[in-house]
């Protein structure tokens, strides 16, 4: 099946849940070795993904702390449903389609992080807030206050929502403390407005190097978080949830009390990117497993200092100055050589891969990297187990 045609058939099979194409073609592949695969290829390994959503469920329970993992890592509705048969209260999302996806295949607790403005996304959202416990917004102005207010209105639905705070890195929300306080009672005074709480997301903190330092700031952009719920129980408001953190400071944040639940995303897959950052013992960040890879072949080796792969900027993602790792061949260092290939060269100490030969990588940053691909093929060790669509890709939503 070529490439849109597969795409296609995903991407329908995904939103209407029916099982069609894709699981056809799942059936197909499944126990077939890896050797198979055709590359450029975007691979898990269930192995390190199990042991990852493991961690995390263990140290929520550890904790008392709730968890949503952020979807928007990998728009995969497979996915969802195993984060939530692993304990999640749901999923949070970054994007209306994303949202529309994950409901559609029967994930509830659905948390859109990102404030929306346009008519046409408040209406998308209040359809699906339609049963309750559906779906919750972020919100961090009055205007996104009155618009869905206005739409709920319209549409005779209530929604949840929190009060999406700006504790430091200065990307979206509302400031704490007072201006969270107004913005909540309006949303109380909303007539279709459900106030469920806060969320206080410190990107900031999150790939901040070093465990120590991380802790640091990721506590201090938190404290005006905690203080602002505590102000809205004075004040008799609804503050339940208090969604924050992320895979950096998994461990930091679900130590505080006050904070009820994560939206973590990275950890399921890992990337370079994060590994660089540190754990609490030792410079790489090995709490989680890299199980995201890119799959690879060389193409050429007519130059004795370099080969070609068949995996360029199309195929592995560059939105970060980190480049993807060999896996198994730390001598080897990649870089992009245009659009479909990649350059690879060797230590002096190393060897160059031959001709035919398959490299795979882990990915310099995961989310971008899973938004190249229309589907994930997941692997037992070397055999296919499944390929899992990724659903809800920006192109095939109107820029959504
Ligand atoms: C709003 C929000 N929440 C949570 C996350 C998840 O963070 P991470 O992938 O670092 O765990 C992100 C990531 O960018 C985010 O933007």
């Amino acid at each position: 099946m070529r490439r849109r045609t597969f795409l296609t058939s995903t991407v329908s099979a995904g939103i209407s849940g029916s099982l069609g194409a894709s699981q056809a073609l799942a059936e197909e592949w499944k126990g077939r070795p890896r050797s198979a695969i055709p590359t450029p290829a975007l691979l898990l390994d269930l192995d390190a993904f199990d042991g990852n959503l493991r961690v995390m469920a263990e140290q929520c329970k550890k904790t008392g702390c709730g968890f949503r993992p952020h979807a928007k890592t990998h728009k995969c509705p497979e996915i969802a449903r195993r984060q939530v048969a692993a304990g999640a209260l749901g999923v949070c999302v970054a994007t209306v389609p994303e949202a529309e996806a994950m409901v559609a295949a029967g994930i509830r607790g659905v948390l859109l992080t990102s404030p929306i403005m346009e008519s046409g996304k408040i209406a998308r959202m209040v359809a699906l807030a339609g049963k309750e416990g559906t779906v919750l917004l972020a919100l961090g102005h009055a205007r996104q206050v009155e618009r869905l207010q206005d739409a709920a209105a319209a549409a005779k639905a209530t929604v949840d929502v929190l009060v999406d705070l700006d504790v430091g890195d200065r990307r979206t929300g509302i400031l704490p403390g007072k201006p969270a306080l107004e913005l909540a009672r309006r949303i109380q005074k909303g007539k279709n407005l459900r106030l469920r709480g806060l969320q206080a997301y410190a990107g900031h903190a999150s790939h901040t190097v070093g465990f120590e330092r991380r802790r640091k700031v990721s506590r201090q952009a938190l404290q005006p978080a905690l203080e602002t719920r505590e102000l809205f129980a004075q004040n008799k408001l609804p503050a339940a949830i208090l969604s924050c953190g992320s895979t950096g400071t998994y461990n930091i944040d679900s130590e505080l009390k006050g904070v009820t639940e994560l939206q973590v995303g990275s950890f399921i897959f890992m990337d370079v990117d994060y590994r660089r950052i540190g754990g609490k013992s030792g410079d790489v960040y090995t709490d989680f497993q890299p199980s995201l890879t890119v799959l690879t072949t060389v193409v050429s080796t007519t130059h004795p200092d370099r080969v070609s792969i068949d995996a360029g900027t199309k195929a592995l993602d560059t939105t970060v100055p980190h480049r993807g790792q060999a896996k198994g061949k730390p001598h080897l260092s990649y870089s992009p050589f245009g659009d479909e290939f990649g350059s690879v060269t060797s230590t002096k100490e190393g060897k160059l891969p031959a001709i035919g030969e398959r490299l795979e990588f882990i990915v310099p940053h995961c989310d971008p990297s899973a938004n190249l691909y229309d589907r994930i093929y997941a692997m037992r060790g070397d055999r296919v187990e499944g390929i899992w669509p990724l659903a809800a890709r920006r192109e095939f939503h109107g820029g959504t």
